[in-house]
């Protein structure tokens, strides 16, 4: 039709997005991320370019250690766990990894020792003594996050040790008044250890970031980063770059430090070092040349799609890490806002922190998020609210209303009438006719084709959604015009009827093209429905062959219920006030991996820059919980709740945190329950003692053995666990009602 450039050949692109953390579950936040990713990979894909999309779940560090402890697991069983947790949500959403590894792999171990190496070498790294708090029971230094105490300014009590979420003053954590670990509830020591820097402060860090982030290097080509990020990165540049601490001592759940026993790499050096373990993987698969995409002159193209609360980490520590072990440093850095619903930040009270998992289960079309997500996504760091009003309002009317609409309109006439066999319209001389009396022009088509193409590749998806949806209106505008539906019961006009629906389908199958990169299932569904092979970006220039025949329409997406849309907000209010064996710092310890602080040693007296605010991402604890969502009695009473009596405690090797009981509830066989209170309870003083337990909990697998129940226990933010006793004269077995 037109003559287009063609292109001087395939691209090699290598994409990432940011590696979620393996201690929690993946939300509608995430998926801000990996959607726009997953849907730029695509794009790249249909376009010819050879384009690979590694992830990983990220693995690495206190929490987890913490969490699998207070699960009664191992760390790798947990983050096997969670990795299959992940996977499954990532394919429910269509996210379409080449490779989703995990940082605990035998590659990234290599990567992360030899990149260490190197930079030792070049004598960037430099040991130093450094203070911090100390749990003297655990026998642990202490994150940041894992000390609270009462804060130096408001005095709020049980505040964490980086910030208080009464005030917001930052502080650090010698600061607090009373402090006392999260962790054991003990009172925390100040303890001196040796810790590795990584120089970030040499010159030659400076010099080098300083050209690579303005995109002034011989081998740029672009700017590496947005200009919101560039001017953040001026801030950090002008209060000066501090050197980096990335040792953490053990016990830690990470990788050795060469030559430093007891030494472990902070989660955040092997992090993104975990991008080259899981293509490497890819690279032994699929026989790719990963030294092609890595080498300090590689002229394949590297993004790495991240949050705008790790751009820290990403256009800092990342290059300069890369560039001194001799390796590439990355094309471009896209960062993204976050994500709001109805106009706030998620909360887990309001039902508004939102599992991948609980939308899928409602039964949900991931389309429609992807759809909603790319409507509002605009390749800027900007917050992305998810307004589920509008939400329903804008998947209905666009997906169903406009695009689906036309073929659903004209699909039934050309199967029942003509036997699924298409108007032959060049000879018939409609694109010709275009121009004057349909919809759009072929040359108006191909200019559209040429800005969408441009609008997606740099990530303004709204833009690009926007056009489309102009021109799935101008269809819609035509059918209108033409009403097939009359036509058809008009005698003659046996030949215009298949003309116009022939060019319906024709667009409809135009904007499938279009839309595909955003709606790869519905798109899958298109090509059978109108019987050709997978849809390429190319085949906006063509139209479907004279006589093809196509296939019998199906629904091809239905409109969305408000009412599933109440069910999943329900389902995700947290309706359970803590319960004993969930009694675990690493609950509240997972916002301290949510907002990681690029220095977190006390003594260093180094900024902590970042990007985001610390806790912008979720809603804090407070320091009471909320009373949960009201229910029904009849929902109560499917809580059994007996009396129980304590016939044996005891201890359990290797657990830190739990007690086995062994509990009568009048049944023929007494229960065992370990429970999440050795903290608090001496066992020999809780043998004979009555107590509560609910007796019709599934029974869960643990790593000591299977537990049979819950005991139940009050806790708070301050330290302390209290179990239940029943008044005098309670039998066991008794049904607390
Ligand atoms: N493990 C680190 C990344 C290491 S990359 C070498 C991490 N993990 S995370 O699970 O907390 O977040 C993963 C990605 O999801 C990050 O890019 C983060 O910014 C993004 N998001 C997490 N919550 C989000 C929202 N509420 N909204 C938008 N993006 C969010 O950070
Ligand atoms: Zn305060």
């Amino acid at each position: 039709m037109t003559n287009r450039k063609k292109p001087v050949g395939p691209r090699k692109i290598l994409v990432t997005s940011a590696l979620p953390y393996a201690n929690g579950s993946i939300h509608l936040g995430h998926l801000v991320e990996y959607i726009q990713t997953d849907i730029w990979v695509r794009f790249q894909k249909m376009q010819g370019n050879e384009c690979h999309y590694v992830c990983a779940d990220d693995t690495h560090g206190t929490p987890i250690m913490l969490r699998a402890e207070s699960e009664g697991i191992t760390p790798e069983q947990l983050i096997d766990r969670v990795w299959h947790e992940h996977k499954a949500d990532f394919d429910g959403f269509h996210v379409a990894f080449d490779h989703y590894g995990s940082t605990n792999s035998s590659e990234t171990r290599e990567y992360a020792q030899s990149i260490y190496r190197k930079l030792k070498a070049a004598n960037f790294i430099e040991v130093r003594s450094v203070e911090q708090f100390y749990d003297p029971v655990k026998e642990m230094f202490l994150p940041d996050r894992f000390i609270k105490g009462e804060c130096p300014k408001c005095h709020a009590r049980d505040q964490y040790g980086d910030n208080c979420e009464a005030c917001g003053t930052t502080y650090a954590p010698t600061e607090l008044i009373n402090p006392y670990s999260a962790v054991s509830g003990a009172q925390p020591e100040r303890r001196s250890s040796d810790h590795y820097f990584f120089k970030l402060s040499d010159p030659r860090c400076h010099e080098f970031l300083n050209a690579w982030t303005q995109g002034k290097l011989g081998t740029q080509s672009v700017a590496p980063l947005q200009a919101e990020a560039a001017n953040k990165m001026r801030e950090w540049f002008e209060s000066g770059l501090s050197d980096w601490d990335i040792s953490r001592d053990a016990p830690y759940f990470g990788f050795e430090i060469p030559d430093a026993p007891g030494k472990y790499f902070y989660v955040w050096l092997d992090a993104p070092v975990g991008y080259m373990g899981s293509f490497k993987k890819l690279c032994d698969t699929k026989n790719i040349d990963f030294d092609e995409f890595w080498k300090a002159d590689s002229t394949t193209e590297l993004y790495h799609f991240i949050g705008k609360d790790i751009l820290y980490f990403h256009a800092l520590f990342w290059p300069a890490m890369l560039k001194f072990s001799g390796q590439r440093a990355p094309t471009q850095i896209f960062a993204h806002g976050f994500l709001t619903v109805n106009g706030e930040k998620m909360s887990k009270s309001r039902g508004t922190f939102i599992t991948a998992d609980s939308y899928l289960k409602q039964g949900l079309n991931p389309e429609y998020l992807r759809y909603y997500y790319a409507a509002k996504l605009n390749g800027t760091m900007e917050d992305l609210d998810l307004s589920l009003e509008d939400f329903v309002a804008r998947v209905n009317s666009d997906l169903v209303g406009k695009y689906v609409n036309i073929a659903s309109r004209c699909a039934g006439f050309i199967n029942k009438r003509f036997d699924g066999k298409l108007a032959d319209l060049v000879a018939n001389n409609v694109p010709a006719l275009l121009g004057q009396k349909y919809g759009y022009s072929c040359v108006e088509a191909e200019k559209a084709a040429t800005l969408i193409a441009d609008a997606f590749e740099k990530r303004d998806f709204s833009k690009a959604l926007r056009e489309i949806m102009a021109f799935a209106d101008s269809a819609n505008q035509f059918v209108d015009q033409y009403k097939p539906w009359a036509m058809a019961k008009e005698v003659g006009k046996e030949d215009e009827l298949q003309q116009v629906c022939t060019l319906a389908l024709n667009m409809f199958r135009w904007l499938t093209i279009l839309l595909k990169p955003v709606l790869p299932e519905l798109a899958k569904n298109v090509e059978i429905f109108l019987n050709v092979p997978p849809l390429t970006w190319e085949d906006v220039h063509t139209s479907l062959p004279a006589d093809h025949r196509i296939n019998e329409y199906k629904h091809l997406m239905t409109r969305i219920d408000t009412k599933q849309i109440d069910a999943m907000i329900e389902a995700n209010k947290q309706t359970l006030a803590p319960a004993a064996d969930s009694h675990s710092p690493t609950r509240h310890a997972e916002a301290q991996q949510h907002t990681p602080s690029p220095q977190s040693s006390l003594a260093s007296g180094e900024s902590s820059a970042r990007g985001a605010k610390p806790g912008e991402r979720e809603e804090q604890p407070s320091t009471l919980a909320p009373i949960a969502e009201t229910i029904s009695i009849d929902e109560f009473s499917k809580i059994d709740l007996r009396v129980a009596k304590i016939v044996n405690a005891e201890h359990v090797e290797g657990a830190e945190k739990l007690l086995k009981l062994t509990l009568d509830i009048g049944e023929a066989q007494t229960r065992t329950v370990f429970a999440g209170i050795k903290s608090a309870y001496d066992p020999e003083k809780l043998k004979g003692r009555m107590t509560v337990m609910v007796a019709n909990l599934a029974p869960r697998k643990m790593k000591f053995g299977l537990s049979e129940g819950m005991v139940l226990a009050a806790s708070g933010t301050e330290p302390g666990l209290f179990i239940l006793s029943p008044d005098d004269g309670a039998q066991p077995g008794m049904r607390i009602k």
